[in-house]
């Protein structure tokens, strides 16, 4: 491990030259600063694992500091020194998170005692962080319902990339599929996880502030830059950036994140230097991509190197009974959302029937968004084809069109007829408005039949009320 780096924070140059020939000697790098402003810059551009700092700067108090401090990286060690260990003093800087107190002068002993001890305590956090992580990484990916063979692969795969250390992945697939939730679950299960999570949409920024959104700007990069500004890449150092529709990005831009992914570094705009950077990048795309830089529309360099590692999560129409987990698992959340007053037990089999032969252009999401509609205004307790959209209801097992000389299929493995007769009834029902006549002619039967019809099924006594 890297050995750590402590800065020293006191006025007194002869105070801070001595502490720094000690722990230097125990083995620790170092930094130093003589006042508020200055430790407050160090503690940025140094970034060091434990700060020792004096009480009395001549610029301000050390307790500012402190606060600062705890306030940008709760997990940095300070040790207060004063020559003037007064109670509130003491119980201010415990207080604001100080791990510890040293008057002056120094006892060297004393202050390598405090040091392991601070590192010792630094340890602990990060264990007792990592044990949490682990327990809740279980639960990301259990988020992703699916047990058929293509949603099982895509997971397999995430989970290794979760615990990879590779910092390129590439999702691919339809608007719906679960890009967003695969993302999160892997940066979830990930070492990474206690390091943010940066999700952006490359589509929904103009092309012109992309860039700096991303790699932050130095002050007077233009002529708005008036101070330095962080991009969401340091914002997400250590952690995940997600970039959501990654064919969007401009050509330009597009080499300098193939720059970012090679050397693990970036430059601010306006900025001459490269700073180090540990991130992963989770790139999404629901367009071929491949495609894309064949066609060349996107940079066929960044492609290869970002499909060193794709996930292909599938579109829902090739998840085979999938669709029936996920809507029994949407209508559970609709159940619990309405605790005691209504209870849907699931689908009819037609209908379930048609959640399978649908298209599901919009995928889980379109899913999701059926059944939420469906289980608001059904009143029984099944989801019948009554509440479904028009797309899904017309779109029943075997009539392909509304011509004339439809021509119905039988599918393969056979239908119900009494089913197919029902929904046929129920569709004219509605469209006339419930209007028995208007139905039956649209039938070609009469209106006893039709009521008939609409009455036999036992599930359905709703209609039969209002109509007979
Ligand atoms: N396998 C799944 N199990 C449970 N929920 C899922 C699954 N896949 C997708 N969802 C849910 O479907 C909705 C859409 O998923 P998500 O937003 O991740 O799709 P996306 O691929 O990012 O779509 P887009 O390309 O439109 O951004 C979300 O509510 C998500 O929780
Ligand atoms: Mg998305």
């Amino acid at each position: 491990m890297a050995r750590e780096k402590i800065l020293i924070v006191d006025d007194d140059r002869s105070v801070r030259w001595a502490l720094n020939q000690a722990v230097v000697s125990w083995g620790y790098e170092t930094a130093q600063a003589g006042s508020v402003a200055e430790a407050v810059e160090a503690f940025q551009t140094e970034e060091p694992d434990v700060v020792l700092l004096d009480i009395d700067l001549p610029d301000g108090s050390g307790l500012d500091v402190l606060n600062k401090i705890k306030d940008e990286q709760p997990d940095v060690i300070v040790v207060m020194i004063t020559g003037n260990v007064s109670v509130p003093n003491t119980i201010t800087a415990l207080r604001g998170g100080a791990h510890d107190f040293i008057g002056k002068p120094v006892k060297l002993e004393e202050l390598r005692v405090t040091l392991r001890n601070g590192s010792e305590t630094k340890k602990l956090r990060r264990e007792v962080k990592q044990a949490r992580r682990e327990r809740a990484s279980g639960l990301s990916f259990e988020q992703i319902i699916g047990e058929s063979e293509p949603v099982r692969k895509a997971v397999d795969l995430a989970k290794r990339v979760a615990a990879s250390d590779v910092n390129a992945v590439l999702l691919q697939g339809e608007t719906g599929t679960g890009k967003d939730l695969f993302a999160r679950a892997i940066h979830q299960a990930s070492e990474r996880a206690e390091a943010p999570y940066v999700a952006i949409n490359c589509a929904a920024l103009p092309a012109n502030l992309i860039e700096s959104e991303l790699f932050g700007y130095e002050k007077g990069a233009f002529t708005d830059a008036k101070a330095k500004k962080e991009g969401l890449f340091e914002q997400a150092q250590g952690g995940t950036i997600f970039l959501d529709e990654i064919g969007e990005v401009e050509i330009s831009l597009q080499a300098k994140l193939l720059r970012v992914l090679e050397e693990n570094a970036f430059r601010r705009v306006g900025g001459l230097k490269d700073l180090p950077l540990d991130v992963r990048i989770i790139a999404a795309s629901n367009r071929d991509l491949k495609a894309e830089s064949e066609a060349q529309k996107f940079r066929l360099d960044l492609y290869y190197r970002l499909s060193v590692i794709q996930i292909d999560i599938p579109p829902l129409r090739e998840r085979g009974e999938d669709v029936l987990l996920l809507a029994d698992f949407y209508i559970e959340k609709a159940n619990q959302k309405r605790r005691n007053q209504k209870h849907l037990r699931g689908l009819l089999p037609a209908v379930a029937e048609i959640f399978k032969r649908h298209e599901w252009k919009g995928n889980v999401r379109e899913l999701r968004n059926v059944i939420e509609r469906a289980s608001i205004l059904e009143d029984g307790d099944f989801i019948t084809i009554e509440f479904l959209p028009a797309d899904l209801s017309s779109g029943a097992p075997a009539f392909a069109s509304a011509n004339q000389n439809v021509s119905f299929t039988l599918p393969a493995e056979g239908i119900s007829l009494d089913e197919v007769e029902l929904q046929l009834a129920r569709q004219a029902f509605e469209r006339t408005n419930g209007n028995l006549t208007q139905a039956a002619k649209l039938l070609h039967i009469s209106r006893d039949q039709l009521r008939y019809k609409l009455k036999k099924p036992v599930d359905d006594a709703r209609l039969s009320e209002n109509n007979s």
